[in-house]
């Protein structure tokens, strides 16, 4: 058996979260591989939403494993809040939930660096959601970090007390900023003495015991493919790799073992926090699709960018991560629009670009559109794919012909139930 992903295209927030939880019934075990409580992932059903931070998105349903990999990093009092909001579900969260061993844990020291790092910054700030992710990262590549097997050694709090040291010094460098870890210290350690009560795992030789013992496991991912270390909008980013390869390293699976890659996309593009965005509308229409999309961050509440889809970016995304399908999300969110618009080509200096390039930061970045006619209809309530609007149809048979990959995942709106399957692939 091999492993499927399921990873964001765009900068985050596509519905990776609803999609997780529509496919978890196909699969034995759901791993998240990266990021951390940056992360905000909604599901809806029978009336309720849930948002999950770094709990996988597999959670609710029964009779599957969900694994933290080795790649995520853990805040234990933000995890302590997730439990403490699904404890009136009874969903006996301890025969379902692992940690790897190796995962990095968030101290609160992280997170003022964050905050310091960031007001330092001044208009230059990534607009990171402040949850302590990147100085947490940075830990682990100095190989200074704390991780979840630690907090079982006899010697944690010293190995702690060493490392707020070296972060107190840090802190006393950025001029100006004050700070009080006493009010976060106590929290945080009773939530570590709370996160030894959970399975803390090997999880790269329980994953791949259970792919020999045939077991399905679809990786989660967090954050998007423009948000990525490596391959996003550097240095606009977060500090992990959000791409497949992420899988590899954030749970230690073999690159022969992947499957298939489900790529995920909102039917228009949104992103929150700073950074170029090539085809973001600032005027009424951007507007009217936060509106209408309600496109608010699920983990800062902050207010996302919006602008229509993008093919040299979504192009891009699809190469990087080599997708085999694709999901569209929020494309009910369309439902009023006379027309839509999709971004063909940029251009740079007068010159075109069919491709992502390098510099999107210090450019003019003219995007070139091709209208298309919108369907004028209420897709909220379709059932099946097959009743959908010609029109909509249209725009996704004209995304399939040019992102060269099918979209087998039509999605209309937050609920479980309003997912169209576009086509069942071989
Ligand atoms: P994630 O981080 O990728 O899991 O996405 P978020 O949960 O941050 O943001 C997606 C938002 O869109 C959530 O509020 C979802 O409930 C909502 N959503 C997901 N799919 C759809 C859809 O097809 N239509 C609409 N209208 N909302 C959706
Ligand atoms: P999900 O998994 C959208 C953005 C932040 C900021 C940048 C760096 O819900 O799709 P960080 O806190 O990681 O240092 O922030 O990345 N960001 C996200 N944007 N969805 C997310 O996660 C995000 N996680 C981080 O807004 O611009
Ligand atoms: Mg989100």
């Amino acid at each position: 058996m091999k492993v499927d992903v399921l990873l964001g295209l765009q900068w985050g927030d596509e519905g990776k979260g609803k999609i997780v939880d529509v496919l978890t019934p196909k699969y034995d075990i759901i791993a998240r591989f990266q990021g951390g409580p940056n992360a905000g992932h909604t599901l809806e059903f029978e009336g309720i939403k849930h948002v999950l931070h770094t709990i996988p998105s597999g959670i609710f349903r029964d009779g599957v494993m969900n694994v933290i990999g080795n790649g995520v990093v853990i805040d234990p009092v933000i995890f302590k809040g997730e439990l403490e909001k699904l404890s009136p579900f009874n969903l006996d969260i301890k025969s379902r939930l692992v940690i790897s061993k190796k995962a990095h844990l968030i101290l609160p020291t992280h997170k003022l660096l964050d905050q310091a790092s960031e007001e330092a910054k001044g208009k230059n700030k990534i607009g990171s959601t402040l949850k302590g992710i990147g100085p947490t990262y940075m830990d682990k590549t100095g190989r200074n970090g704390l991780r979840i097997g630690d907090i079982h050694s006899p010697n944690f709090q010293e190995k702690y007390d060493q490392l707020v040291e070296k972060h107190k010094v840090m802190l006393d460098r950025f001029e100006g900023f004050s700070y009080d870890i006493s009010t976060l210290e106590e929290p945080w350690l009773q939530a570590v003495s709370e996160l030894k009560e959970l399975t803390a795992i090997d999880s790269e030789q329980y994953l791949n015991d259970a792919m020999k013992a045939g077991k399905k496991i679809l990786a989660e991912g967090a954050q998007g493919t423009m948000l990525d270390i490596d391959f996003g909008t550097y240095p606009f980013v977060t500090s992990s790799n959000t791409v497949t390869a992420g899988t590899c390293t954030g749970l230690g699976i073999a690159p022969t073992k992947i499957g298939d890659v489900i790529g995920i996309f909102k039917a228009y593009c949104t992103r929150v926090g700073s950074g170029p965005f090539p085809t973001e509308l600032h005027e009424e229409v951007g507007e009217r699709i936060r509106k209408e999309g309600s496109e608010f961050g699920a983990t800062t509440g902050r207010p996302r960018r919006c602008g229509w889809v993008d093919l040299p970016q979504l192009k891009y995304a699809i190469m990087i991560n080599g997708v085999s399908e694709l999901s569209m999300m929020k494309s009910d969110v369309l439902d009023n629009f006379d027309t839509i618009n999709v971004c063909t080509h940029y251009l740079i200096d007068g010159k075109r670009y069919d491709y992502f390039p390098y510099d999107v930061n210090d450019v003019e970045i003219v995007p070139v559109y091709e209208e298309i006619k919108g369907w004028n209809y209420d897709t909220t309530k379709l059932t099946s794919y097959n009743d959908a609007p010609a029109e909509l149809k249209a725009y996704v048979e004209y995304l399939e012909q040019k992102l060269e990959v099918p979209i087998t995942t039509v999605s209309v709106g937050p609920d479980r139930t309003q997912t169209l399957n576009n086509k069942v692939l071989a």
